[in-house]
């Protein structure tokens, strides 16, 4: 299985249906982001879901318990594969989540848990009363979100080798922030190549314009497969 979300990161349709047509059986599944989802809503999410592909919605739902349950159950009818929602929501909201999505038996969708964003540093855990350790607070949390009953986490280059040694195999880790080595890294900084990012225990790779703003996304998405076969 080609463990590849191309992002798509646009809200404009057309040129993210085209994008996907262009992709579809070139990677494992697309990442549906705030942009597109905001801007077209579950139209839209229907214009390019209906490659077949597998759908990373990446929502980052975080409310009180009953909301979050009630914007998952919303979700079902849409089938998306991945579904984020903010592990600092806290265990009753995640486990509610988790019930929510149970619903949907076998073909449910897995919920992933988003920990400590990317753009935020040590400085800025301390100004919302966290612990200032963002390694730690990453851990702690994925941990809760697993304990709560979530299928994985979406996690940084650099999380992984800690994440797999404090959470066992057992446990999605959905990963961005990937280069290949023949890519611009562009505003990502600490990344690892695809192959890198696997051989350290990733599940999935979120991999956005080293493929869509190639001169030759197809041919980007095929060279990506190849390392990482
Ligand atoms: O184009 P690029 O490969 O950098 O796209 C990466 C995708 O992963 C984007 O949709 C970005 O928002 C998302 N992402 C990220 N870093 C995080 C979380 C999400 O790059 N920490």
């Amino acid at each position: 299985m080609n463990p590849v979300f191309c992002a798509i990161d646009t809200d404009v349709l057309y040129e993210a249906k085209e994008l996907v047509d262009a992709l579809n059986g070139e990677v494992g599944g697309f990442k549906i982001g705030l942009e597109l989802f905001t801007a077209h809503g579950a139209a839209g999410y229907r214009t390019v879901a209906a490659c077949g592909a597998p759908i990373f919605l990446d929502v980052k739902l975080h409310d009180i318990p009953n909301t979050v349950a009630g914007a998952i159950t919303s979700l079902l009818p849409l089938q998306p594969a991945y579904i984020t929602i903010h592990a600092s929501g806290g265990a009753a909201m995640m486990r509610t989540a988790a019930e929510a999505a149970a619903a949907a038996g076998e073909g449910r969708p897995k919920l992933l848990a988003v920990t400590v964003l990317t753009s935020l540093d040590s400085d800025d855990l301390v100004s919302v009363g966290q612990d200032a350790d963002v390694g730690e607070q990453v851990v702690r949390l994925a941990q809760l979100a697993r304990d709560s009953g979530l299928d994985g986490c979406i996690c940084s280059p650099e999380e992984i080798l800690p994440l797999r040694a404090a959470l066992g195999n057992d446990f999605v880790l959905m990963v961005p922030g990937i280069r290949p080595s023949w890519a611009p890294s562009n505003d990502q900084k600490r990344t690892l190549t695809p192959r890198q990012a696997y051989d350290a225990g990733a599940t999935h790779l979120v991999i956005g314009r080293p493929i869509t703003k190639a001169q030759n996304p197809v041919e980007a998405a095929r060279r990506i497969a190849e390392e990482l076969a």
